[in-house]
């Protein structure tokens, strides 16, 4: 820990990739591994857009449970964590697979947010895009512009990541001299691309996560446990570091 926090006190240029583990602690369920989602649920019946087509209410009560789960749960210590390490200028953005806005909530300025947010809502008629603070109250919702069919603005399995976001988060991972992965299996592309791009670009990775990942192998820093309890302790020992080499 103390070796990890003088390197990434030392960066010039560190990211921080995150995945569903990091919302795990505010008791938001992740995708994979024993109570993940898709144990209970299958991602072709929820997450792609034929599922969509074929039953837009059935998609919409889960897309609607989860909004409820992260409305009332709240950014947890290691979300709070991200954004002092940003604060602080040491990580310069956040990387996520995570689509709960709860990175922003916490104070984080810079998101890239991969696979879109749950809060946003498009529709699939006229292309209007609307934010939402609250879970939808009716179901499925309909576009004010148009009275066409809502869909969550999150990316499905099948359907490309939105360009921008992509090149965006390719570019930080190209640039990146540091890497933090916390909470993602490294299981879903193109995503999980980016360590290994960092890597390649000379980035030191270090990996939180209480299991094995996909990225295990190219971790020059593993700490095993969860991020609400690692993250904050790291940022201390990080702001340790910073004070004394002043
Ligand atoms: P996964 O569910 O695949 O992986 C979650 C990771 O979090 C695992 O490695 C767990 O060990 C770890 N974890 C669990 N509890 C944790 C904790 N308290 N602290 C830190 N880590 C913890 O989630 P993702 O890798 O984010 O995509 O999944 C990637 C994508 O698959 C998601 O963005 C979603 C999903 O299908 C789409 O919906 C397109």
């Amino acid at each position: 820990m103390e070796e990890l926090a003088r390197a990434l006190a030392n960066s010039k240029n560190a990211i921080a990739f995150t995945g569903a583990g990091i919302s795990a602690d505010s008791g938001v369920p992740t995708f994979r591994g024993p109570g993940g989602l898709w144990e209970r649920y299958k991602p072709e019946e929820l997450a792609t857009p034929e599922a969509f087509s074929r039953n837009p209410v059935l998609v919409w009560r889960w897309y609607r449970w989860r909004q409820e789960l992260i409305y009332s749960a709240g950014p947890n210590p290691a979300h709070y964590a991200l954004a002092e390490l940003e604060r602080l200028g040491v990580i310069k953005a956040v990387v996520t697979q995570n689509v709960d806005g709860l990175h922003q909530k916490a104070g984080s300025r810079r998101v890239v947010e991969l696979h879109g947010n749950i809060w946003h809502l498009r529709c699939v008629d006229c292309g209007n895009e609307i934010v939402v603070e609250k879970p939808v109250a009716e179901i499925p919702p309909r576009c004010p512009r148009c009275g066409g069919l809502m869909r969550p603005g999150v990316v499905w399995f099948g359907e490309p990541l939105h360009r921008a976001s992509w090149e965006e988060a390719v570019a930080l991972a190209s640039s990146a001299d540091f890497v933090l992965v916390v909470g993602t299996s490294g299981a879903v592309y193109p995503a999980a691309l980016l360590p290994t791009i960092a890597k390649r670009g000379g980035a030191l990775v270090a990996v939180v996560d209480p299991g094995k990942t996909a990225f295990d192998d190219i971790a020059d820093f593993k700490i095993r446990g969860r991020a609400a309890e690692v993250l904050p302790e790291l940022a201390r020992k990080v702001k340790d570091v910073l004070r004394s080499d002043i």
